[in-house]
């Protein structure tokens, strides 16, 4: 190598690798999702990593903290298209000098607090504090959201507490108080005492809720997110559910893990062969073909063209096609019925059974 093209390399080395520590972290990477991620990736990849890293499930790691708060940069960063165009431009240092300062704790607004729970013990009850209801709301989702998965987004009024002016009685409980009447004489009694605690209010405010329904999800199937029920001014809110409901699809029915749908074919088809293709719940193309006679009612199977198994959405169902046949209306001249009798050389059968009970 020429002098002159050494240093031309180490310069486009210096040049890159101050540009690197320039970049700062590299946001894909936490995530682990791949530079051409769609925004569905990302925050699935986000809400699971979420789950993994957060801090109270790991606390013997010292850099559990830093971990989740990389992650959840990332996720603002790259969860907001203008933001994530910055970003790409010109990496972290560049997106903190134009992108408008921190902005919002990303875990504030997405899932409440991710539906899921630590610490208290959840079934125990170690102690009496009430609680507002539960509330359970259906969410419809298309046959086409519960094959790719999809992030809903639901707005709703809630109320929350809020602080007001002055105080309130609260933590109210009964106690036994003894008075002293006279020498040797007391009286003991049940009193209603309460303490006094700064005022609270409900008020409305509207909450979007980022609520992901899952591939593969069942119907029926719930989500809890905690503490985004009906609140409860002396306790804790209590837990809303979203319950996933299936809705009717055009063309294919679910069973499990496994599709079914119905295909009409032309007596011609059915006799000579076909070759067709079938639009997936996605998009893609199922082709299906065969060379044989297909009588009405004969049955195809795909095998992985079902439904993504919700457990692990690598695994899919079975698709069954089952087929009718489309019989001709037109009248057949004398010449084409001859025809048609020459090709097919049936004898006449006329078998008489019981079609209630298929003997
Ligand atoms: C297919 O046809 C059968 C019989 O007509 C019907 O019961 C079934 O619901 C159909 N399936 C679909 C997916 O439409």
């Amino acid at each position: 190598m020429t002098k002159l093209g050494f240093q031309i390399v180490l310069y486009l080395y210096i040049v890159l690798y101050t540009f690197t520590v320039l970049a700062g972290r590299d946001y894909y990477s936490i995530l682990g999702v791949p530079k051409n991620a769609n925004t569905n990736q990302i925050k699935k990849a986000y809400r699971r990593l979420a789950k993994e890293l957060h801090p109270d499930k790991n606390k013997d790691d010292p850099t559990a903290e830093q971990k989740f708060h990389d992650l959840g940069a990332a996720y603002e960063a790259l969860s907001d298209p203008e933001k994530r165009a910055t970003y790409d431009r010109c990496g972290e240092e560049c997106l903190k000098r134009e992108g408008g300062g921190g902005g919002a704790d990303p875990f504030a607004s997405f899932f409440g607090d991710f539906g899921f729970h630590f610490g208290g013990g959840g079934g125990g009850g170690e102690q009496e504090t009430p609680r507002g209801a539960n509330i359970v709301m259906d969410l419809f989702v298309t046959l086409e959201e519960l094959y790719s998965g999809n992030f809903v987004e639901i707005t709703r009024n809630k109320p929350v507490v809020r602080p007001a002016k002055g105080t309130r009685k609260c933590n109210c409980r009964q106690e036994m108080v003894t008075r002293h009447l006279g020498p040797g004489r007391f009286q003991m009694m049940q009193q209603n005492v309460c303490d006094e605690c700064p005022n609270v209010k409900l008020v409305n405010e509207e909450r979007t809720l980022e609520v992901e329904v899952e591939a593969g999800m069942a119907d029926g199937q719930e989500s809890r997110f905690v503490a985004e029920g009906e609140p409860h001014i002396d306790g804790d809110p209590g837990d809303l559910i979203i319950r996933v409901k299936a809705m009717p699809h055009p063309v294919f029915e679910r069973r499990g893990d496994d599709l079914y749908t119905n295909v009409t074919l032309t007596l011609q088809e059915a006799l000579v062969g076909f070759q067709m293709e079938i639009d997936h719940l996605d998009g893609h193309k199922v082709s299906i073909s065969r060379d044989k006679v297909t009588w009405p009612g004969a049955r195809i199977r795909k095998k992985g063209e079902g439904m993504p198994n919700y457990e692990n959405n690598n695994l899919f169902g079975t698709m069954y096609i089952t087929f009718d046949i489309d019989f001709p209306k037109k009248e057949f001249t004398e010449e084409e019925r001859n025809s048609l009798k020459e090709i097919l050389k049936q004898t006449p059968s006329y078998r008489t059974y019981n079609g209630l009970h298929g003997f």
